[in-house]
């Protein structure tokens, strides 16, 4: 039987040559991470974000230039107040303090996702962050924050329905490119690979337009374990692919 986490046994070396433009990641396990040593689940947050600096370290080390991270989704308001304060505190003490975030990188965050529900005062920061960051050009640090790949595309029609409503679109016209540069992702490629660490099969809601030809890599590591050491494999792994976007 076809197992999706039995891993072919790489003897390969990262190709410098081929490195993949955008990866997206999603972040999780934190709270069965904490678990498993009897923390409260915000403690894995933590040492999630401790491993969210590594991981911005290698892709820039490597040459990333884009970086998509899976931060807080649309429905993880569904759970307890004092994880989702927690979480929320987190994001503010990494956004007063983003450098530690970056490393050495020159980055440029942008934060994608609805503002819709987010505090004003967060909401400020991040706009801080975004500003003091957008001469950055070394490589693209996008957090998903309140990010629904659904409401991203609920979002995308109702601003093509205001440009229809005031005649600068003629439905008959729109195309793909419309709904795309209309995404909060429009300004980066498509993914080329999305990692999901914690051993889920699933996109819970992510980059749902942008997935249609990204490569998958999955893994049973809980985020907080999943270090730079992992990622390079499943940098590999995608270095190995033979991607055919329907061709032959
Ligand atoms: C982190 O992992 C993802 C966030 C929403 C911050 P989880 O908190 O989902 O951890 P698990 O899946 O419960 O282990
Ligand atoms: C997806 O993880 C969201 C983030 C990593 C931020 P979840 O833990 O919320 O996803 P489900 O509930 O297992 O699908
Ligand atoms: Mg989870």
């Amino acid at each position: 039987m076809f197992n999706i986490f039995k891993k072919k046994n790489h003897s390969q070396k990262l190709d410098m040559a081929n490195i993949p433009n955008h990866v997206a990641v999603i972040m999780d396990g934190n709270g069965r991470w904490a678990k498993k040593r009897g923390l409260p689940r915000s403690a894995g947050h933590v040492v999630g974000a401790k491993n969210l600096e590594k991981i911005i370290q290698y892709a820039g080390d490597i040459g990333i230039k884009n970086i998509t991270l899976y931060c807080f989704s649309t429905e993880n308001w569904k759970r307890p107040k004092d994880e989702v304060d927690a979480l929320m505190k987190l994001f503010v003490q990494y956004m007063h303090d983003y450098d530690k975030l970056m490393g050495d990188k020159k980055a440029r965050v942008r934060f994608l996702g609805t503002r819709e529900g987010i505090d004003p005062e967060i909401c400020d920061l991040m706009e801080e962050v975004e500003k003091k960051s957008e001469m950055n050009d070394e490589l693209n640090v996008n957090l998903c924050l309140n990010y629904g790949g659904r409401e991203e595309l609920v979002n995308a029609v109702k601003l093509i329905a205001e440009d229809v409503a005031s005649g600068k679109i003629d439905p008959k016209d729109i195309t793909e490119k419309d709904i795309n540069d209309r995404l909060y992702t429009s300004f980066a490629p498509d993914p080329d690979l999305i990692i999901r660490p914690s051993g889920e099969l699933r996109l819970s809601n992510f980059l749902l337009w942008q997935c249609a030809y990204s490569e998958f890599w999955f893994s049973d590591i809980l985020w907080p374990d999943f270090v730079p050491k992992r990622m390079e494999k499943a940098i590999i792994d995608f270095q190995q692919r033979n991607r055919r976007f329907g061709g032959v």
